[in-house]
Parts: C-alpha cells; structure tokens; sequence
C-alpha cells in the first residue's frame, strides 16, 4: 500500500486520445487520458461499463482493435513513448518488458499446447532459454502462482484446468520474464468469489517479489479498496479523477467518483458495515455512447451539480495531497451536499 514517498513512475500516460474511424470523420474513444502507475505499485482503472478501460490497456499494449488508433499523446514505459514506437519494438517488448492478463485464460491460452509448453515459450523467445532450461523455469513459475502438484500439472493442457487454475498459468506466462508492467483487465470475473479472492492474494504476493507495476482494470470496488495504491476513474473516454486509492475512495472529489460509490455501500460505510451484499445498484442514466458526447463535461447530463460552466470540458486539476480531478465544482463546498 502507499506509503509516504511515491516511487518513480512504471508507466505514465500523458494527455492519450485514441479515435474511431467512422464514416464522418474520427469519433473519440478516449480524450486527454492521463494518469500514471509508480515502480512497484499498482494502480486501478474504474468505471462503467463502456468508459474506454479496455481501450486504455489495449492502446498501451499497442494492440488497439482495427478502425481504433491512438493519435494524440504519450505512453511513457520506463520514459520510452510506445505511442511512437515502431510495431516491432512493440512485439518485443510485450510478454518482456510488458505483459498483460485478460478476463477468459482459456481463449489466451492455446488448447493444443501443454501449459509447461506454453510458460517455456515466453521464456525461450524473451530470454533465449534453451529447451531445458525453458521447461525447468516453466516449472518454477507454477510453483510460484501456487499451483499444486506443479510437476504435472506442467504437461497438463489447458481444458484440464479449472478456471482458476488456467487464470493462474496466465499470470505465470504474464510473470514469467518478469515485466516491469503488468495489465490485468478484469483478471477474475470469470472466476468464483472465493478463488478470485485468492487471484487478487497471489497478484499482491508475486508484486512484492518481483516489484512489478500493476494496472489493474476491475468493476470490484472492494478488491480495488484492498490491493490498489493509485486510482484512475475514467468517465465517457475521459479521467475524471486520479489519486492515492484510500483518499479517492475515502472521499472521492468527483461528482461521478462519488456516485460510482454511491453504488457500493458497503464499500462507503468500511468494513464494519459489512453484511449481507446489498443489490446491486448503478449510477442513474447512463454513460452516452460514441458520437453522442457532448463539448462540455462528459457527466454532466447525469450530475446534480451541473451548471452553464459545464458546457466547457473541465480539465483534469490538482485538487491537493497527490490527487487530480476533472469538475468546475471541486473546491465548492456545495459538493458536501451529495456526500
Ligand atoms: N472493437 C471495437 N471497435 C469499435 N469500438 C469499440 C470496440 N471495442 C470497444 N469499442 C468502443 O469503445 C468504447 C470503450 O470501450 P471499452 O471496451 O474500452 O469499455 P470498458 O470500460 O472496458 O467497458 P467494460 O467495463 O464493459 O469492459 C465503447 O464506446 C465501445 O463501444
Ligand atoms: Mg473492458
């Protein structure tokens, strides 16, 4: 968790726009996006559905799906701007430098490859193992994410796993080269509560170990309060708010942070209040879909705040103590109101 000093940053993204072609002209996916994940630590993208987390990640993956492009601004790995660099560049860096888990192991994954086979890969093309060293690091890397009886498990193919086992081989190829930066895109939603609970522990063990940054991307608000140091919150392709996650979470500035909240109760009262899971509840209206975002504020066709100031898009501002956020209102002691 953070502590005083803040490490230099893993990752920073600066002022990122990624477009979509379409037929009058580019619509924007993602406007003047930036936030920045320290060495070590990790920070948590949050929002609804739609709000463009995915897109983010793929962006710094340089993996954006077809008729997407990332056209203004930088994504800075260890200083070196991926927006600009060239696609093999990319490809070496991805799996190495950079790796990334998503949602469902088992479409990552190859059906026809033994999963041993599929760790030593990463690690024969990344570190130029031979064949032998590829299947013992392979092996060492099974044991690392705590799967049992690892020694066969390593000729396993992968539909012979459970669901949570095939995420953990994920984490081990993500791990194996060990990366300065890894994305983990809803990494647990397909699974179980109590083994995704589990994937979250071994994310945070294998962090303090190897010292990776971690971008996770997760709707649970409850595993973001326990394993996140930093939140970014993205509203319609915008940051709307960027700090230290106990404060944001503690008391977030932004209207759409706060009514993000607003939707986990049991999150905003502490743990103390924890009982039975409320239902789930979600912020009125809904985020406006590509094309039909208006000049002015994303959010505000669903804020209680909003005024005529709103029609010009606020800029993501320092609002104190290492926290940023995008509303004419912060620092109006009106926001209480809505607390
Ligand atoms: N392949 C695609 N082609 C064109 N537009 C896309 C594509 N994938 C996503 N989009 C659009 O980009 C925007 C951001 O989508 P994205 O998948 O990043 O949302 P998200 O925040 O990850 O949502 P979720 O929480 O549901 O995963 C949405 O408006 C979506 O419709
Ligand atoms: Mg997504």
């Amino acid at each position: 968790m953070s502590g005083t000093t803040i490490p230099p940053l893993a990752l920073s993204v600066e002022h990122l726009g990624v477009t979509l072609a379409g037929r009058d002209g580019p619509l924007p996916v993602l406007e003047d996006v930036s936030f920045g994940v320290p060495a070590g630590r990790t920070l948590a993208l949050i929002g609804e559905s739609g709000c463009g987390k995915s897109m983010a990640a793929l962006a710094l993956m340089g993996l954006l799906p077809e008729g997407l492009r990332c056209d203004t601004g930088a994504i800075r790995l260890l200083g070196e701007d991926l927006a600009v660099a060239p696609p093999a560049r990319l490809r070496a860096l991805r799996g190495s430098t950079l790796s990334m888990i998503f949602q469902e192991p088992m479409t990552a994954l190859n059906p026809v490859f033994t999963v041993g086979e599929q760790i030593a890969e990463t690690l024969r093309l990344h570190q130029g193992l031979d064949a032998a060293a590829a299947r013992a690091g392979a092996l060492e890397m099974l044991r690392k994410v705590e799967i049992p009886a690892a020694a066969q498990r390593l000729d396993a193919y992968p539909h012979q796993l459970s669901g949570g086992m095939r995420q953990r081989v994920m984490i081990a190829i993500a791990l194996a080269c060990r990366p300065r930066l890894l994305i983990a895109d809803e990494p647990t939603t397909a699974l179980d509560v109590t083994v995704q609970a589990q994937i979250f522990d071994l994310l945070k063990t294998l962090q303090r170990e190897t010292g990776t940054a971690i971008l996770l991307i997760s709707h649970d608000l409850h595993a973001v309060a326990d394993i996140a140091d930093e939140v970014a919150v993205l509203y319609a392709g915008t940051c709307v708010e960027t700090g230290p996650a106990s404060r944001v979470l503690a008391a977030p500035e932004h209207p759409y942070t706060r009514a993000l909240l607003a939707c986990s109760p049991r999150l905003r009262l502490g743990a103390a209040a924890a009982g039975p899971a409320p239902d789930l509840l979600e912020v009125p209206g809904m985020v406006p879909p590509l094309g039909q975002r208006g000049p002015g504020c994303r959010f505000a066709p669903r804020c209680e705040l909003a005024g005529a100031d709103c029609n010009h898009p606020p800029p993501l501002r320092p609002a104190g103590a290492g926290r940023a956020a995008a509303c004419w209102r912060v620092g109006d002691t009106t926001l209480e109101a809505v607390a």
